[in-house]
C-alpha cells in the first residue's frame, strides 16, 4: 500500500500509480515462497535440471573454537579483493592484518591468467610483509561465484556473475588457477602459500556465525551479489556422492540469485527490471539477484526516475543529465534517503537530489515522488530477500533457527534487516507460530570463514579420497561439536 494515498497531488498519485508494480502483495511473496520450494527440491535432486543449483560445498560441519595458529585468507568476489592474516588462539580469533586491492576493470574482462597473476603477486609479497618466509602457510580461498565442487579444494567456476567475465576460467579449476599463479611469483627463499580449501561467502558467513551461535544454520549476503547457504541432511540428497558417515549434513550453497532465469519470476518483474536485465552483461541470468542486490538496485532506481521524468511526473519533465549515466547512483546514496522515516522534511533525501543532481530545479512534491520510488524498491529487495530466508528456513526441522548474514546493503542501510524481520514473521505467524529465525550479523564472514576453513583442514593435514562411479571425491571432515 502506498505512503502516499491520502496526497492529493497530481503528480505524486501518478508516480504512484506507475510505480505500482514495484509493490507486491503478501500473495505475491507467497507464491514466490512457494516456487522457490520447488525449485529447492529440484535443485536437491540434480543440478543440471535446475536453475537453483544447490552447489555441494563438501563443508560437513561447523567449527568449534579448537583451531590455533597463523593462517592466510584470500577473499575475491567484488570489484576490491582483499589478504588477510588470521591468528587462532585458545579463546579467540584475530585479524592479524588485511590488505585491500581493488581489481582494474581490464583485469576482470581481462584474461584468466591476468587476473590470477595479479591476484597471486599481492599474496605473495603480503606474506613477504609478515616475514613469513621459508615456512608452508594454509590458504583458504572464498570465491563468491557459482562453482561445481569435487572437493573442497577443487571446485570449477561455472559462470562468472556480478560484474566478472574473465576468459579462461569457466570451466576450469579456480584452485589449481591460483596455485599455478602463486607458483609463478613464489621464488625459493620465500613463502609456500598452500591453498587447501575454498569457499563461497555465504559459506564463510555461515562458518563464522556458527562461532557465536550453536544455532546457526543459514549464512546469508546482501551486498553486490546476494545468495544464501544452509545445513542439508545427507538423507535429502540424491547427489551426494558417497559416504553417509556423520556428521551428516553438508552445507549447500545454493547461489539463488539464478531463481527466476526460467521465467518464473517474471509476474512480478517490471520494465525496469527486465531493460536492466536486457542491457546487463550476462542479460536471461541472475534474475532474483537483480531484483535485490546492491549493485542493481540504484539502477533500477535510476530507470525509473527516467520514466517518471519522462512521463513529466518529475523534475518537471527536466531531465538532469547525471541521470543519463549508468551506475551514477550508489547504494549508499539509497540507504540515506531511506532514512527519511519521519515523512515530515524529508531531509536526506533532499540532500541527496542535491548530490546526484546539482543543477536540478525540483520541489516538494518531487523529493516525496524520489523517496516512495526508492523506498519500494529497497522495501521490495528486502521482502524477496526475506522470502528466500523463509523458503530455506522451512526445511531446517528445529524450532530455532539462526541466519548469519554480510553484505554492505543489509548490514549499513537503516532499515533493511527490520524489513527481512517483519515479512519472515508475518510467514512464520500464519504458518510455523512456534519458529523463531533470528538474523545475526557476522562480521567478515568471508575472510575469517575461509581462514577457519584452512585451519580445519590443515589440522587434517591428508584428506580422504574417495574413488566412486569412476571418479576420484576427496573429502576433509570437520570434528563434530
Ligand atoms: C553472486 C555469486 C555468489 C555469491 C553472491 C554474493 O550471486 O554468484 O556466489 O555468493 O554473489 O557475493
Amino acid at each position: 500500500m502506498s505512503v502516499f494515498k491520502h496526497n492529493s497531488d497530481y503528480n505524486i498519485l501518478k508516480a504512484d500509480l506507475i510505480t505500482l508494480s514495484l509493490e507486491l502483495t503478501h500473495e505475491d511473496f507467497k507464491k514466490v515462497d512457494f516456487l522457490l520450494t520447488k525449485e529447492f527440491a529440484r535443485g536437491l535432486k540434480s543440478t543440471k535440471d535446475s536453475t537453483i543449483k544447490m552447489y555441494l560445498t563438501y563443508v560437513r560441519s561447523l567449527p568449534n573454537n579448537e583451531e590455533r595458529g597463523q593462517y592466510l585468507a584470500l577473499d575475491l568476489g567484488g570489484t576490491n579483493f582483499r589478504v588477510l592474516l588470521v591468528e587462532f588462539n585458545r579463546d579467540s580469533s584475530k585479524i592479524v592484518d588485511c590488505v585491500r586491492e581493488a581489481i582494474p576493470a581490464k583485469l576482470r574482462f581481462g584474461a584468466g591468467s591476468d587476473l590470477f597473476d595479479f591476484i597471486a603477486e599481492h599474496v605473495v609479497s603480503f606474506a613477504i610483509k609478515h616475514q613469513l618466509v621459508g615456512v608452508r602457510i594454509a590458504l583458504g580461498f572464498t570465491f563468491s561465484f557459482p562453482l561445481q565442487q569435487q572437493g573442497l579444494a577443487e571446485a570449477h567456476l561455472v559462470t562468472w556473475t556480478k560484474s566478472f567475465n574473465c576468459a579462461g576460467v569457466v570451466g576450469f579449476d579456480v584452485v589449481r588457477l591460483l596455485k599455478a599463479a602463486l607458483k609463478r611469483k613464489m621464488h625459493k627463499s620465500i613463502p609456500y602459500v598452500d591453498v587447501v580449501a575454498i569457499i563461497n561467502d555465504t559459506t564463510g558467513t555461515l562458518i563464522a556465525g556458527a562461532l557465536k551461535d550453536k544455532n546457526c544454520m543459514i549464512g546469508l549476503i546482501v551486498g553486490t551479489g546476494a545468495n544464501a547457504c544452509y545445513v542439508e541432511k545427507l538423507e535429502n540428497l540424491e547427489k551426494w556422492p558417497f559416504n553417509y558417515s556423520d556428521p551428516k549434513q553438508v552445507v549447500i550453497n545454493t547461489e539463488f540469485g539464478a531463481f527466476g532465469d526460467n521465467s518464473v519470476l517474471d509476474f512480478v518483474r517490471t520494465i525496469w527490471d527486465r531493460s536492466l536485465d536486457a542491457e546487463s552483461v550476462n542479460s536471461g541470468k541472475q534474475v532474483y539477484e537483480k531484483m535485490l542486490s546492491g549493485m542493481y538496485l540504484p539502477e533500477i532506481f535510476r530507470r525509473v526516475l527516467l520514466t517518471l521524468i519522462e512521463r513529466g511526473v518529475l523534475f518537471n519533465g527536466h531531465l538532469p543529465l547525471e541521470l543519463l549515466r549508468p551506475n551514477s547512483i550508489s547504494t549508499k546514496i539509497m540507504s540515506d534517503i531511506d532514512q527519511d522515516t519521519n515523512m515530515e522534511n524529508f531531509t536526506k533525501t533532499r540532500e541527496a537530489i542535491k548530490k546526484l543532481f546539482p543543477h536540478c530545479k525540483f520541489n516538494e512534491v518531487d523529493v516525496k515522488i524520489v523517496f516512495m520510488i526508492n523506498n519500494r524498491i529497497t522495501k521490495r529487495s528486502a521482502q524477496m530477500v526475506a522470502t528466500g530466508i523463509w523458503a530455506l528456513a522451512k526445511r531446517i526441522k528445529q524450532n530455532e533457527v539462526s541466519v548469519a548474514y554480510d553484505g554492505a546493503l543489509i548490514s549499513l542501510h537503516p532499515y533493511f534487516r527490520v524489513w527481512v524481520e517483519e515479512k519472515l514473521s508475518q510467514f512464520i505467524n500464519s504458518n510455523a507460530p512456534g519458529k523463531k529465525i533470528k538474523l545475526i550479523q557476522a562480521n567478515d564472514g568471508s575472510g575469517l570463514g575461509a581462514a577457519i576453513v584452512a585451519a580445519v583442514c590443515y589440522r587434517e593435514k591428508r584428506p580422504k579420497i574417495i574413488k566412486k562411479r569412476g571418479k576420484v571425491y576427496q573429502i576433509t571432515s570437520f570434528q563434530t561439536k
